[in-house]
Formats: C-alpha cells, structure tokens, sequence
C-alpha cells in the first residue's frame, strides 16, 4: 500500500491525514478552492485513491478517465457529487462520512431554527447600526420554538438527533422520510399533512434526481402561514426563486439556509435581499472536532479501499462484488 498513490483534493485535519502521507504516495491539491478540473483529470490518470470534498464533481466521465482508481473517498456525508452509479459500474467502493457528523449538524439547526424565528441576524444589525434608540414592548417581535409543531422531513441521523433536541422545547414532532421510517417520539405524517401543520419545516433528506425540488413552488403554497423554513441539508431540495417569493409576500415568516443551490449564491439572488433570511456558509457539520472526525472516517475508508477491505462507511458496498467479478 506504501506504493499506492492518492490524490487529496484539499488537506484535512487531524492525524488520520498525517497516517495517510506515511503510508501512500499522497499528492496535495493546496490551493484555497477546489482543484481545476483539468488538474483533477490530470491527477486521475494515475491516482488508486481520490480522498475528495462535496466541493468536487466526480461525474461519470472522470471516473471513466481515472483507469487505476480503486476507491473514492468523501470527507462529507452527501454524495450528491459523485456518480455512484457509474462508480459501482465499475466496482469503486465510494466513502463518506455519516454518523460523526449528526450532533454538530443538528446544533446547527437548532441555531437557525432560532435565529431565524427570533430575528437574531435582524437584530443583530438593528444595533450595529445604531438604529437602537429605546426599549420597546413591539420592537423585533418573534416566534417561540418552544411548544411548537416542527416538521422534520428526513429521519435519519441528523433528522433525529433534530428530534432529540426539540423534545428539550417540548415541541410537537411530525416526520416524514421517503422510505416511510418510523422513529419513535416523532409521529409519522404524509408531506403534505406536515407542511400545512408545521410551525417550522427542517430538510433533512439528501438530494438525488427524487428530492430535487421537493419543496417546489406548489409544496410551499401548502406550508402553514407564518411557518420558519430550515434547511441545512441540500439548497437543491427547495425551488429558491418560490421561496424568495415566499418570504417577500410574508406568507412565511422566515427561514434559515446554510445550503443553496448555487454555493456561493449569485449575489442577484432575491434571498439575499431579505431581512427575514439568516444565511450561513454551509457550516452544518463545522466545529473543530466533528471536522476532525470526519477527516479520520475518510482516511480510515481510503485506507480500507486501498487494502481491499470493507470501508467503514461505504456508500455502495455493492460495487466490491462488482469489482471482484
Ligand atoms: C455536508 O453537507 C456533508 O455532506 O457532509
């Protein structure tokens, strides 16, 4: 294995990428965003492991121009930027990293919850400004999480450890997952039903050709009025435009986006202009530590791939039978 060559799309931290230098023959893309394609394709062409962030695409068309590639490696838990099937054809197992980061991804979501629903960033550059000038019983009223209704569309990890929390708010908790789960504590509800009873509606499914769009123009018009959108899971999950025009008429009183469809979003985009917006960079899973343990998964399942072992959290562990055709 000393001899096989990896390429990492970025540094990560921790020392499970320090084992991975000591190990393999591992080339660094240092530059401050993802590499060029070209340079990726370049790499590929001898690279057996790809150690990779959502950032980058691998599309079918790179795997099929990476002839040596045994595995890919995601230090993220959505995979919506690489073409499993097209991996799996060709029998490369395909990593990624759920379960570690669930808590820190749902603290995240909790704080846009409230921040959005209490007008935090609102606030925050109402005194900044020093528009401030008095205590005033009707200044910057909100909307109480507490004994709410919250619709958690997604139960997995993240959508529970969500559930987990808002029982601390003594929050009402309706559910619902395309595969039909069922999570005690969280009482399961068609999408529809959930959107129209939902105080606050949270994404928590990933995005595939199905979920693109689940929350479209239509599906808004079905939210409660008044309701706080959350998401911190895919901005391909809700059509922007109709939820901009949402939140401009006041038919939903706020939401909370750390994901977009476009990330960066275009800074035309209508969302940006809205004061009843708080937006975060994609940060769901960024605290030191979870950064960390999510950096050691994806070395602990680049390692095992290259070793023709199980990865720990494999994504398509079907491709093995594939490749052991
Ligand atoms: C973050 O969005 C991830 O998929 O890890």
């Amino acid at each position: 294995m000393a001899e096989a060559r990896v390429y990492a799309t970025r540094p990560l931290p921790g020392g499970g990428f320090r084992r991975l230098a000591e190990q393999t023959r591992l080339a660094v893309w240092r530059g401050h965003a993802a590499p060029p394609r070209k340079t990726l394709e370049a790499e590929l062409r001898e690279a057996e492991g790809l150690l990779c962030l959502l950032t980058d695409p691998v599309d079918a068309d790179l795997i099929a121009s990476a002839p040596r590639l045994r595995v890919i490696s995601s230090c993220s838990v959505g995979l919506d930027h690489v073409d499993l099937v097209a991996a799996t054809a060709r029998g490369i197992p395909v990593g990624h990293t759920p379960g570690v980061l669930a808590e820190t991804t749902a603290d995240l979501t909790l704080a846009l919850m409230l921040a959005a629903a209490r007008r935090l960033a609102e606030a925050d550059r109402f005194v900044r400004s020093g528009a401030w000038k008095e205590w005033d019983p009707e200044l910057l009223l909100g909307r109480d999480l507490h004994g709410s209704t919250v619709g958690l569309i997604g139960l997995g990890d993240i959508g529970q450890a969500v559930a987990r929390r808002l029982v601390g708010f003594e929050c009402r908790i309706l559910g619902w997952t395309p595969s039909g789960r069922r999570v005690s504590g969280i009482e399961p509800v068609e999408l529809d039903a959930l959107l129209a009873a939902a105080d606050f509606v949270s994404l928590h499914v990933a995005l595939a050709p199905e979920t693109r769009h689940l929350l479209d123009a239509g599906r808004l018009a079905r939210m409660k009025p008044g309701a706080v959108l959350v998401n911190a899971a895919r901005g391909g999950l809700v059509d922007e435009t109709a939820l901009a025009a949402r939140l401009a008429s006041g038919a939903l009183s706020a939401a909370g986006l750390d994901v977009f469809e476009d990330e960066p979003p275009d800074p035309e985009s209508p969302l940006l202009g809205l004061d009843n917006v708080v937006l975060t960079p994609h940060l769901g899973s960024a605290s030191v530590r979870t950064r960390i343990r999510m950096a050691d998964l994806a070395v602990e399942n680049l390692l095992a791939g290259l070793a023709g072992r199980p990865l720990p959290a494999c994504a398509n562990p079907e491709a093995r039978a594939g490749s052991a055709r």
